[in-house]
């Protein structure tokens, strides 16, 4: 399942932050909204050993997209391959988006800074089934919202630098509670705290809530039982496991199936 595949374009959108395109007909083909790709950080060396995850950001052709935010060790050399570099990717991975369970009617993505990975396809997905779809975006500032190819945005920075000066769940609140959206769904992803402000939001307004984790992860495919997530009680009873695993069972859960 694994594969060189050569860097087709390399793009900085931000410091630290770029997308890299890559020639690999099989994870172009077969990948749906929701799934990632685990890349080892240097390809043909053991140190690190350890490959880290990426959404699927887009798809064209036999090529495929990811974003990448540098802040660690393993993100920095990913970050740092040159176009005509190999890349060693497995996937696709996981599991997609749940976007056809009929349970709302309009589609509300809520994301947090490079979570927005997650979202181009998902938006593609749900416009092909003609469901209406409102974009929560939030960043620290301005110029970590580099990708604004989404549908129907509502922006927000920490510092007030573009869009709603506060948080994208206290902006997404004040939306709800005026009632401007029509029976929304949540699709969250982003940092911790955002998705478990948005799974609580979820629960307050008693409205369907579906969260993509970015939990850290080892092997991507189930073998090291390092990526747990904590099950709530009513599924531990159902299927007699306390954790699921983020890479095989994930990344994305239904916000009532689990404790983050
Ligand atoms: C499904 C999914 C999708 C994601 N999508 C994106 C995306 O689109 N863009 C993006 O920028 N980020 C994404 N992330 C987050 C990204 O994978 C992490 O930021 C990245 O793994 C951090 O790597 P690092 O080397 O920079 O950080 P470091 O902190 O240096 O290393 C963390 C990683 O190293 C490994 N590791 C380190 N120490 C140990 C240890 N003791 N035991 C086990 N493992 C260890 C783990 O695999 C861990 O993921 C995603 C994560 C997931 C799970
Ligand atoms: S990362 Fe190994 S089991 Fe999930």
């Amino acid at each position: 399942m694994t594969a060189l595949s050569k860097v087709t374009r390399r793009r900085e959108l931000a410091p630290g932050l770029v997308t890299i395109r890559f020639h690999n007909p099989k994870i172009a083909r077969e990948t749906i909204a929701g799934h990632f790709v685990n890349v080892l950080p240097r390809a043909g060396a053991n140190d690190p050993m350890l490959r880290r995850p990426f959404s699927v950001y887009n798809t064209d052709g036999d090529e495929a997209e990811i974003i990448v935010q540098a802040h660690g060790r393993g993100t920095n050399l990913i970050a740092s391959i040159a176009e005509g570099e190999l890349l060693d990717v497995l996937g696709p991975l996981g599991n997609p988006w749940n976007y056809k369970s009929g349970d709302f009617n309009t589609a509300v993505l809520v994301v947090g800074g490079v979570g927005v990975a997650s979202m181009l396809l998902l938006t593609r997905a749900l416009l092909r089934e003609e469901l209406p779809v409102q974009t929560y975006y939030g960043a620290r500032t301005k110029d970590l919202l580099a990708l604004q190819d989404l549908k129907n945005l509502h922006l927000a920075t920490d510092d007030g630098s573009q869009g709603f000066h506060g948080s994208v769940i206290e902006m997404l609140r004040n939306d709800l509670k005026a009632g401007l959206i029509d029976r929304p769904k949540l699709f969250v992803c982003g940092p911790t705290g955002m998705m478990r402000a948005a799974a609580q939001l979820g629960c307050e307004f008693d409205i369907p809530c579906e969260l993509s984790l970015e939990t850290e992860m080892a092997c991507g495919i189930g073998i090291c039982q390092g990526c747990p997530v904590l099950t709530d009680e009513d599924t531990f009873n159902k299927t007699g496991k306390r954790f699921r695993l983020v890479c095989v069972d994930g990344p994305s859960f239904s916000a009532e199936a689990i404790t983050i």
